[in-house]
């Protein structure tokens, strides 16, 4: 595991969108896997600015999200689908066809999430994964459990979840309550791991997850076993960084 620190959230998004440019750069038919959130919305403002001066081309770039609502038309604009779409896709110069969510509308879901792992794997797998963590150390929407799920599945969000992202939505109440998500399984494969977190109030959950025991009631924690995981995160949520 290598730790970036940075002084704050926007040099965090700068340092981890550099580290997207070179591989965009050195392979330009990557496969990315995205996320979506607070903690990356910088780095995708980064990338735009970079396409924008004619320093990256996104024509071959092939993108997996990690997750979308269940429920949720990807015109709605909590959509995860919505989000990329407005914060990256229609910014740069991928190709529509090129980019991936889950179908938040899919009358059968059990197919969904065999869809969504084959075609990974027709990719042959992501070159990049970007994540964020949640406050109960989610990744993606793998939720604290008594297990690891490894494939793409159907997720019944924890009630800290759904407050944590009532953020966005007019009401709690509207906030889905299941969402579909890669499992740990499709993000552990990935050849490179980006982690994003910014903020004191991701510092104890950071640290649980970078140092403490790898459990499945703290999905990140896997991440500790991955042979390239870059962690990009900046000094409040490392912490006062006593321990980097
Ligand atoms: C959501 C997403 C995750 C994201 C997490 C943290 O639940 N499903 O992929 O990493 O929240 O979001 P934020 O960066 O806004 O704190």
């Amino acid at each position: 595991m290598r730790i970036v620190k940075t002084k704050d959230y926007d040099e965090m998004s700068r340092k981890a969108a550099n580290i997207f440019f070179a591989q965009i750069v050195l392979k330009p038919d990557s496969v990315l896997g995205l996320a979506t959130g607070s903690s990356v919305l910088g780095l995708y403002e980064n990338l735009t600015a970079s396409f924008k001066c004619g320093d990256l081309d996104f024509s071959e770039v092939k993108t997996v999200n990690l997750d979308e609502y269940a429920g949720l038309d990807g015109k709605n604009d909590q959509s995860y689908r919505f989000y990329m779409d407005g914060n990256l896709f229609s910014k740069v110069n991928i190709k529509k066809e090129n980019t991936n969510l889950p179908d938040g509308l899919a009358k059968d879901m059990a197919a969904e999430c065999a869809r969504y792992n084959s075609l990974i794997e027709s990719f042959g797998g992501v070159d990049i994964q970007l994540l964020g963590i949640g406050h109960n150390g989610h990744i993606g929407f793998n939720e604290p459990d008594c297990c690891f799920i490894k494939g793409t599945h159907v997720v019944d969000l924890s009630v800290s979840t759904i407050k944590a992202n009532a953020r966005f939505f007019a009401d709690e109440k509207d906030v889905p309550s299941q969402a579909y998500t890669m499992g740990i399984q499709n993000i552990m494969q990935a050849k490179r791991i980006v982690l994003c977190v910014s903020g004191s109030q991701k510092a104890k959950i950071l640290r649980e997850a970078l140092f403490g025991d790898v459990t499945p009631q703290v999905p990140g924690s896997v991440l500790q076993l991955h042979p390239d995981l870059i962690v990009v995160a900046d000094e409040e949520a490392l912490g006062g960084s006593d321990w980097v």
